[in-house]
């Protein structure tokens, strides 16, 4: 399973990444405006950071522009991953890209017939807005399971299942158990992952017992 980190905050990115546990990134225009920077200077130094896929995403709504965007940034760096929404135009805009060999998320994804789609689109992800579903009141991690499922029983249907919108670390572990490709999630869900009560305490205890030993290994 892949971790990607859900931002456009490259410092952020840089430090995560010197754990080693970071597969990739994907941004979205709503993070973008938010670092308050230059969108091509970001994913350049996104990509330059981490060396698996990074999504950038396009603006236009029509697919010629998005093509044209789509092209645009994927000469930015060879890791980036263009970013196209699930809509018709969005489909032929991904078809035609993954054609030139550019990897492509289908984002905003709310159903698994709209992934199964993106799928017979060539999309190299597809990305089932978790916590959006949980917002407006149902189990987003059913779509992930429902497309999973999908996925499964076709073996001409590559395309990854990128679960985004990952608010929690329970929508990490659920999104394991059910088998997705992919999660992204904003860098502290990420730390999250490895906080634990008992690991502290029992620490804390370890620490103090061999500290009354009056030892040291170096
Ligand atoms: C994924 O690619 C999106 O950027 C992201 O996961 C959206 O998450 P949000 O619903 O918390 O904004």
């Amino acid at each position: 399973m892949k971790f990607f980190v859900d931002t456009a905050d490259v410092a952020e990115i840089r430090e995560l990444a010197t754990t080693g546990l970071v597969d990739g990134v994907t941004t979205n225009p709503s993070l973008v405006a938010k670092a308050g920077r230059d969108f091509r200077e970001i994913i350049a130094e996104i990509c330059g950071a981490v060396p698996g896929p990074v999504s950038a995403e396009v603006a236009a709504t029509d697919a010629a522009g998005m093509l044209k965007e789509g092209r645009a940034l994927a000469r930015i760096a060879d890791n980036v991953t263009v970013k196209v929404p699930l809509t018709w135009d969005g489909l032929k805009a991904c078809r035609a890209l993954t054609g030139d060999g550019t990897m492509v998320n289908v984002t905003l994804c709310f159903s698994a017939n709209q992934a199964l789609l993106a799928a017979k689109a060539g999309a190299t992800f597809v990305s089932p807005f978790v916590g959006r579903i949980d917002d407006a009141g149902q189990d987003g991690m059913e779509l992930v399971r429902e497309i999973r499922t999908i996925f499964d029983n076709y073996a001409d249907l590559n395309t990854q299942i990128l679960a985004a919108s990952i608010r929690n670390v329970t929508h990490v572990r659920q999104a394991a158990m059910i088998g997705a490709d992919v999660i992204t999630a904003p860098a502290g869900v990420l730390q999250k992952l490895a906080e634990h009560p008992l690991t502290d305490k029992g620490l804390t205890a370890f620490l103090k017992d061999w500290s009354a030993t009056g030892q040291k290994i170096v």
